[in-house]
């Protein structure tokens, strides 16, 4: 089905695809990332992590050292000199963070939040994340970040330098019901949203029609539906990164289209 979403051209683009537990957050963050690198935007492209699962890079055949977690923890347990004078500890943390975590991949960056250990410590990578990310997007004209399942992300405005918000929704009504409750809570917490979207992901014919009508009561704008796709699932079987999916890929030419849908290329 064609989709016109007609909007201007905008950079930056800070994205954050969230959605219902396994709906295809990350496959669909992978794809758009594909998109992205083969769209002829001359982008400073940062491809973030947040889920603590940490899933992406293995989707993206990255290989990470540390994550943020990781270097939360060791600062904590005091494997880092301290002894920078003139260096708040925050600032002290971010820098070896920014040392530290950020993966220079071929056309993108990448940095993951993974998590702490023990009770407390979630939220506190939580927080550690948003502080850096603030400084980290200004250098980026694309941010696309892979979150966490559910709404707590929004609760903790770890999307809070978000302007477009990508849902994804799969053939389930539970996943239609999260993406309301996530429109509330963007709402609620005043995150700065220009766009919010929904994307399908392998959603029957008959879903699809459900989902374009529950998206236009919602005042939720539908760009698109990723298919089931062999390859990606053949992929993931194997551990073979979605980067290199071919062009003949179903999944990546729907992402192709959605990422024209929403002026991301
Ligand atoms: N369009 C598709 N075609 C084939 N397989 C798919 C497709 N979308 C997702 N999958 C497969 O479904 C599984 C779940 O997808 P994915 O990891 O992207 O979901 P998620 O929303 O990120 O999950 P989580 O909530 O655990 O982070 C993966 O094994 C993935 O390869
Ligand atoms: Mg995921």
């Amino acid at each position: 089905m064609e989709v016109m979403v007609c909007s201007m051209a905008k950079r930056p683009f800070y994205v954050s695809i969230s959605g219902k537990g396994g709906a295809g957050k990350t496959t669909l963050a992978a794809l758009l990332l594909k998109v992205l690198l083969e769209s002829s935007h001359d982008d400073d492209i940062l491809v973030v992590d947040a889920d603590p699962a940490t899933n992406l890079p293995q989707v993206l055949g990255l290989a990470i050292s540390k994550t943020i977690g990781d270097v939360s923890e060791e600062f904590r347990k005091g494997f880092y000199r301290l002894d920078n004078i003139g260096f708040e500890k925050t600032a002290l943390l971010e820098y070896y963070i920014m040392r530290d975590c950020i993966v220079e991949a071929e056309g993108f960056d990448f940095i993951a939040m993974g998590r702490g250990e023990g009770e407390g410590c979630y939220c506190y990578v939580n927080a550690v994340l948003s502080g850096i990310l603030g400084k980290l997007v200004q250098h980026y004209s694309v941010v696309l970040m892979d979150m966490e399942a559910g709404l707590e992300h929004l609760n903790r405005r770890l999307d809070r330098h978000v302007n477009t918000f990508i849902i994804v929704v799969d053939n389930s009504l539970m996943s239609l019901k999260t993406a309301e409750k996530m429109k509330e809570v963007i709402k609620e917490v005043e995150l700065k949203a220009d766009e919010i979207y929904v994307v399908g992901n392998r959603l029957s014919r008959r879903r699809e029609e459900a989902v374009i009508k529950w998206a236009s009561q919602n005042g939720i704008k539908y760009v698109g539906t990723i298919p089931n796709d062999e390859n990606v699932a053949e992929f993931a079987a194997n551990g073979i990164p979605l980067l290199n999916l071919p062009k003949t890929s179903e999944a990546l030419k729907a992402a192709y289209q959605i990422a024209k849908n929403i002026n991301l290329i």
